[in-house]
């Protein structure tokens, strides 16, 4: 027996050397020490023997329970502490490593067309309108003075949605909407998604304006083309000014279209400009009388000037941008550029 106790303290101690971690140490506390452990069966052997042996290998019995114990928990605890250290090592931090830059977006640049212009017509007095871009007829056509049979109604032009309701084909329906809430002086900018059934290089369906409405007592011709001066010569940085070109828009008389010298050659002529010196870049006019009578306005009262502008048209001058898709394909490469 004391032999046997000798061998199993032996052969414990050799196994908890020999124990490569904590659940390795777990597993020998089971085998020796555990209920149906190694030791206990030994124990198990004391009932055999003659009582006066009894005590003194009850004790060897005891001591090599401590012994054993003591062992394991001396090399439990090395085991933690080299598993903290191996741990603390392997997450170690190197903070001399260059950061990862997160990908944020950037603004798209219609957003940050839309932005500026307004930010320019906010310097000039103007705030923001809007309205909605499911139209009624009525507003979008009706009230700007469009005849019944004209081609915009037309539904190669518009989409309809039904019969007076229409995704609508420019911001003017805006100008409408603001009169209608609120007496003169007035003086807004409106920018805004519009939809047209057209598609190529130069076209979208789906686009954005700028509208713009002034209307006080004694507003001229002269008002509208010294604002539009400031702002294209704010917006696209040049001192060359605007032209104005008669023109025809049902809602507006007189009508003009503006032009701006051209941004890629500076006037010399280009292909951009299609060797005129000149680009167009919006429509504009005095409101006409019968615009006010549909939003009960008195026309010998007051007057004033409309405007309305292409945004993608704008960002492609200013960006040197040559197909109006690639504004809508949403490629980060491309978007990223500005
Ligand atoms: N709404 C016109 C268009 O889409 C532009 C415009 C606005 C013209 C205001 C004159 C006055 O073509």
């Amino acid at each position: 027996m004391r032999e046997q106790l000798e061998r199993l303290k032996q052969e414990a101690l050799r196994a908890i050397g020999e124990a490569s971690g904590e659940d390795a140490l777990q597993e020998v506390r089971v085998r020796f020490l555990g209920r149906k452990g190694e030791l206990t069966a030994l124990m198990k052997g004391l009932g055999a023997l003659v009582p006066e042996e009894r005590p003194a290998v009850g004790q060897l019995v005891n001591s090599v329970r401590d012994e054993i114990e003591t062992g394991l928990e001396v090399a439990q605890q090395a085991a933690r502490e080299r598993a903290t250290i191996e741990r603390l090592q392997s997450e170690r931090i190197d903070v001399t490593l260059p950061g990862r830059r997160l990908a944020i977006g950037t603004k798209h640049p219609i957003t940050q067309v839309v932005e500026e212009v307004c930010d320019i017509f906010a310097g000039l007095g103007f705030s923001v309108a809007e309205g909605p871009e499911i139209e009624h007829d009525w507003y979008n056509f009706e009230a700007l003075n469009f005849p019944p049979e004209h081609p915009a109604r037309d539904m190669q032009d518009t989409f309809f949605v039904e019969d007076n309701l229409l995704l609508r084909t420019h911001t003017s329906p805006v100008q409408v909407r603001t009169m209608l809430k609120q007496k003169p002086p007035v003086r807004i900018i409106a920018p805004g998604t519009v939809y047209r059934c057209d598609s190529d290089a130069t076209h979208s369906p789906m686009f954005h304006q700028i509208e713009g409405l002034m209307v006080d007592k004694g507003v001229t011709f002269g008002d509208l083309k010294g604002i539009l001066t400031v702002f294209t010569n704010q917006l696209f940085g040049q001192k060359t000014g605007v032209r104005l070109r008669p023109s025809f828009f049902p809602f507006t008389e007189p009508s003009a279209e503006v032009d701006i010298a051209c941004v890629i050659c500076g006037g010399k002529g280009c292909r951009v400009c299609k060797n005129s010196g000149w680009l167009e870049i919006l429509g504009a006019g005095m409101v006409d009388p019968e615009v006010y009578r549909h939003v009960n306005y008195d026309a010998e009262e007051i007057s004033g000037f409309a405007f309305g502008m292409g945004i993608e048209r704008i960002a492609m001058l200013k960006y040197g941008i040559s197909d109006m898709r690639l504004l809508f394909e949403n490629d980060v490469r491309f978007l990223r550029q500005f």
